[in-house]
């Protein structure tokens, strides 16, 4: 894994969106792996203005989203379609039929997983997957367990998940307490993987799955097991 330490967030926003660019530029028919939190927003915004101010092109781009919320429709303005929406897709020129996030209201999420995980086999996986981390070093939805899960799979949050996404929604009662995931399969897939975190607060986490035991009760040290990994930094 390759890290690099930036001073500000808009630094390694740049950074990391000058990678994605770098894989848009080389394959125009490419599939992003997206993530939703705060971490990537500068990246979105980033890749925004390029699209606006150096013609960079998505408009043979597919992309699929790491996780949603189970019970939000991408109308609920925390769903992560909704996110999504905002940040990236309806500022870009990527065809919206071609943008993909776990359905968060499929009757059945076991079947919205398995046909999730068989678009993604269909596309060829991901050629760079961007991801954040959480406290607990989980990556997309994927919750300390005893053991990886490699398909998409209904995961129900971990409490200090549900405690830091709380910002997000009016009340932590409010956050849903289950999400659909793309599991480790999906996520190492990817080609290339580029994950940006910021803030003191991120540090030891990161360090951990960065050079601790490759373990499913820290998620993202699976990322070690990776050929193509940088880690975007910013200390403020
Ligand atoms: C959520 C998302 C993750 C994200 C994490 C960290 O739980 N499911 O994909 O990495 O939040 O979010 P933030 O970047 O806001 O710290």
């Amino acid at each position: 894994m390759k890290f690099q330490s930036f001073k500000t967030y808009a630094e390694m926003s740049k950074a990391a969106a000058e990678i994605v660019a770098g894989v848009v530029k080389a394959k125009p028919d490419c599939v992003l792996g997206l993530a939703t939190g705060s971490s990537p927003i500068g990246t979105y915004d980033e890749l925004v203005r390029m699209h606006k101010e150096e013609g960079l092109s998505f408009a043979r781009c597919t992309s699929v989203n790491l996780d949603e919320y189970r019970g939000l429709p991408g109308t609920h303005p925390q769903s992560y379609r909704y996110f999504m929406d905002e940040h990236l897709f309806t500022r870009v020129d990527i065809p919206r039929e071609r943008t993909f996030v776990p359905n968060g209201t499929a009757a059945d999420p076991d079947v919205e997983c398995a046909m999730y995980d068989e678009r993604i086999k269909r596309l060829g996986g991901t050629d760079v997957q961007i991801l954040g981390i959480g406290p607990d070093g989980h990556i997309g939805f994927n919750e300390p367990a005893d053991e990886f899960t490699d398909e998409t799979h209904l995961v129900d949050l971990d409490p200090s998940t549900i405690e830091a996404n709380a910002r997000f929604f009016d009340s932590a009662a409010d956050v849903p307490r289950q999400a659909l995931t793309m599991g480790m399969g999906g996520i190492m897939s990817a080609k290339k993987i580029v994950l940006v975190a910021s803030g003191a607060a991120k540090k030891a986490v990161l360090d951990a799955a960065m050079n601790g035991p490759v373990t499913p009760k820290l998620p993202a040290s699976i990322l070690q097991k990776h050929p193509d990994v940088v880690v975007l930094y910013a200390e403020a």
